[in-house]
């Protein structure tokens, strides 16, 4: 494979994504040797910053995030500030011929990144002036990576990709889910499909239910503004939650290709069961924060944060339901949760098979077990299957055991960050894990009833303790079916 060449023009290179994530991750590429010489990236943002400022903005920001032994110096030269104003067509005049001079300088023969990782509303006139302006026009690729959140709802995010579609085509356009970019969801695809002992049970016969945890340790640190206009179900379950819930549940592709590994997943999302607005309660719960006590320290409640009104109706915390109509899942419910200062960081997937016809090696009904196929997204990650085995010594009696296997632990190395393995696939092309504008309309369809509901009806905020795993509705959505969740 080519390295890949490009110019990269991170709009929004002052912010906290930037720093916190694009830039040890290029230099995460670089020192890899994914990415060669041939590559700049050129910072732009309202402060007047020069060169040098940016250089050392970025040199101490991947000193902060990567452990680094050599000298930056020869990886910054490759950065370049470009103070810019979004609505001034000057701007766009002057990073025009400054990217052509670093094509040149580069040799990038004309391939752009443009990154767009600031305030959603500008998306559209940045993409629009992009064009106008012919920073698209070279004789390479131009591609556009999208943050999220794109759009509040299923009408804004409509109207914010017919603006970006009036200048860029859905193939050159990344729209970022950096959970599609973590391992072990990537893995997910893989430990379906590539296995027989898994795939053949992978349905409504053998699986009871399917339960996905994402919890938080932290509060909604100094994101108070956004989280207020966001909550826990726009936030987390539109992308994130409902990503993993298609990775799960889709059909084995036929080829693996972009296109065919996103159609299966739009047809999961299309065959979501839509929750009306007045049955919302049977199938979603919302919980919010109160103080509390996690790993030792206390810590304030949601409405006690910074921006964040002290009446708050937004939820910090989701538990739902959700039904797929479609022959495989048919009668299965996959049960989600999520919320910020839960118990613990941790992400995970419990598979839940159901119960064999006759079990005669357990005493009691209640010591008998379940298998389970736990996929541990984050910290850890790997997976585990919970079987049952027979007691050492004792008569024919069972006991659970567990096979597990670690994937940190095998490869001896870190796996790569999300976003470094993101832009790396933008720059070769690959789009296969950024989002469809199919699956981002479809995900909001299936969420802005629960929000109109929500934002209908004041809830009884705050219903959690901070370090708890949520309001105890959320344990009752489990148990009205006959379930519970695996402890995590
Ligand atoms: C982001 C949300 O998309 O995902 C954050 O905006 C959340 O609120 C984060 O904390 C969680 O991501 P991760 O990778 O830490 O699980």
């Amino acid at each position: 494979i080519q390295l890949p060449k490009a110019i990269i023009i991170i709009f929004g290179a002052t912010g906290d994504l930037a720093k916190r994530k694009l830039f040890p991750s290029i230099y995460r590429l670089y020192q890899s040797g994914k990415i060669g010489e041939e590559f700049a990236v050129v910072g732009v943002a309202r402060r007047p910053w020069t060169n040098e400022t940016f250089r050392e903005n970025v040199k101490e920001s991947v000193e902060n995030a990567v452990s680094v032994n050599s000298d930056l110096t020869s990886f910054t030269s490759h950065f370049y500030y470009h103070p810019f104003d979004v609505s001034n067509q000057s701007s766009y005049h002057s990073l025009k011929s400054l990217l052509s001079d670093l094509d040149e300088k580069y040799q990038t023969e004309g391939n752009r990144v443009f990154y767009l990782a600031m305030a959603p509303e500008f998306f559209g006139i940045i993409a629009n002036n992009l064009k106008e302006h012919g920073l698209k026009d070279t004789n390479g690729w131009t591609r556009l990576v999208i943050e999220k959140p794109f759009g509040h709802d299923l009408a804004s995010a409509q109207k914010l990709n017919d603006e970006i579609r009036a200048a860029f085509d859905e193939e050159q356009i990344y729209r970022i889910d950096h959970y599609l970019g973590k391992e072990m969801v990537q893995n997910i695809e893989v430990i379906r499909f590539a296995n027989a002992l898994f795939e053949h049970l992978w349905n409504n016969r053998f699986i009871s239910n399917i339960q996905i945890t994402s919890s938080e340790s932290l509060g909604v640190e100094d994101r108070g503004n956004y989280y207020e206009t966001s909550g826990a179900l726009r936030d987390m379950v539109q992308n994130h939650m409902l990503q993993m819930v298609a990775l799960l549940a889709m059909e084995p592709p036929i080829k693996l290709t972009t296109d065919e590994i996103r159609s299966e997943k739009i047809k999961v999302l299309r065959a979501l069961r839509p929750i009306q607005e007045n049955e919302v309660d049977s199938y979603f719960v919302r919980g919010q924060y109160t103080k509390g006590i996690i790993n030792g320290k206390e810590v304030i409640g949601y409405r006690e944060e910074a921006n964040v009104d002290p009446d708050s109706n937004t939820e910090t915390f989701v538990a739902g339901k959700i039904l797929i109509d479609n022959y495989r899942w048919a009668g299965v419910p996959f049960y989600i949760r999520t919320g910020k200062r839960m118990k613990e960081k941790s992400t995970k997937i419990v598979v839940e098979f159901k119960d064999i016809p006759m079990n005669l090696y357990f005493k009691k009904e209640s010591d008998r077990v379940p298998n389970l196929l736990v996929i541990h997204i984050q910290p850890d990650e790997g997976i585990t299957l919970h079987l049952n085995a027979k007691k050492a010594g004792v008569s024919s009696e069972a006991t659970p055991i567990k096979l597990s296997y670690n994937n940190n632990g095998i490869d001896g190395m870190n796996t790569p960050e999300a976003y470094e393995r993101l832009l790396y696939d933008c720059m070769q092309g690959d789009a296969t894990n950024f989002t469809h504008w199919d699956e981002v309309a479809l995900s909001w369809a299936y969420v802005d009833p629960i929000s109109n509901a929500w934002s209908r009806k004041k809830a009884a905020f705050p219903n959690y303790e901070a370090g708890s795993m949520g309001p105890k509705e959320a344990d009752e959505l489990l148990a009205k079916d006959g379930f519970h969740w695996w402890p995590i």
